[in-house]
């Protein structure tokens, strides 16, 4: 099974410049070029959240026929960014985002890898959480099948990364959460994004990925009481393979044009 990922898309319709140096809308379109030659072709595509920056009804509207153009399934969930409603209303006749709750948590079935979408958005600030009721429907869901290998995925990252000005405001219920996830060994990763960064941490008796983000990325600084910025460097998608005799193996694409494969020959003397 190959999964793709697309994270912090922050896409805006209107015309403008994100912080007035990313064209959100070019950035799109490469990754969908991108992930339409991916091959072999994954069997689908996590869009991790942020997935516009500011919640405007067109811009989930162009996003959804720009994502039908897609030629895999793409299964999204909520950011700090986004808006539940809009999402439910933009993409509720895929079938998968549930018509009522307050969450858009949910999960995927139909494949040899399960996947449990989470929903940590919260209403007062950018950071995230998983409230009681998030976190007894993660527990139930968990515990219907404890045997199935299972994959979850969320916007915000319930862990540190070292990036001082990200790390401003912790996960709330990180320590709950990762006692369950701790419990529950058919949980073979964790995918995230929100750092707007390629991040791997070992949480929660599992590995957790964050993935870059479609648009821009945070700066890697580890100075303590940094103030916040981004760098333009390139955009990818993570790309995970799965199977039982190997477990997960995480890989990231860049998007780009880097060439095409180069044979190894040898040099000459
Ligand atoms: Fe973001
Ligand atoms: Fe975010």
């Amino acid at each position: 099974m190959i999964i793709a990922q697309i994270s912090d898309l922050h896409l805006r319709t209107d015309g403008q410049l994100l912080k007035g140096k990313v064209d959100t809308m070019a950035a799109l379109e490469a990754a969908i070029e991108h992930l339409n030659a991916l091959s072999p072709r994954p069997d689908l595509v996590l869009a991790t959240g942020d997935l516009v920056n500011k919640a405007h009804v067109q811009d989930y509207q162009i996003m959804r026929r720009e994502f039908d153009r897609i030629k895999i399934p793409v299964f999204v969930i909520p950011g700090n960014h986004d808006d539940r409603d809009m999402m439910r209303r933009n993409f509720e006749n895929l079938g998968y985002l549930p018509k009522n709750g307050a969450f858009l948590h949910y999960t995927l079935e139909d494949h040899p890898l399960r996947l449990i979408a989470l929903d940590t958005k919260r209403e007062d600030h950018d950071g995230g959480e998983m409230c009681m009721d998030r976190l007894e429907w993660l527990e139930e869901t968990l515990s219907a099948q404890p045997d199935r290998p299972t994959l979850i995925f969320m916007h915000h990252p319930p862990f540190k990364s070292g990036i001082g000005f990200m790390d401003k405001r912790p996960f709330v219920n990180a320590d709950k959460l990762e006692t369950i996830i701790r419990r529950n060994s058919q949980i073979v990763g964790i995918v995230c994004g929100h750092m707007h960064r390629n991040i791997s941490v070992a949480w929660g008796g599992t590995i957790a990925c964050v993935a870059p983000s479609l648009v821009f990325q945070m700066t890697m600084d580890f100075t303590t009481g940094s103030s916040s910025s981004f760098m333009l460097e390139p955009a990818a998608c993570p790309v995970f393979l799965w199977n039982e005799d190997n477990g997960l193996i995480a890989h990231c694409s860049l998007i780009g044009d880097y060439g095409p494969p180069n044979s190894f020959v040898v040099d000459p003397l």
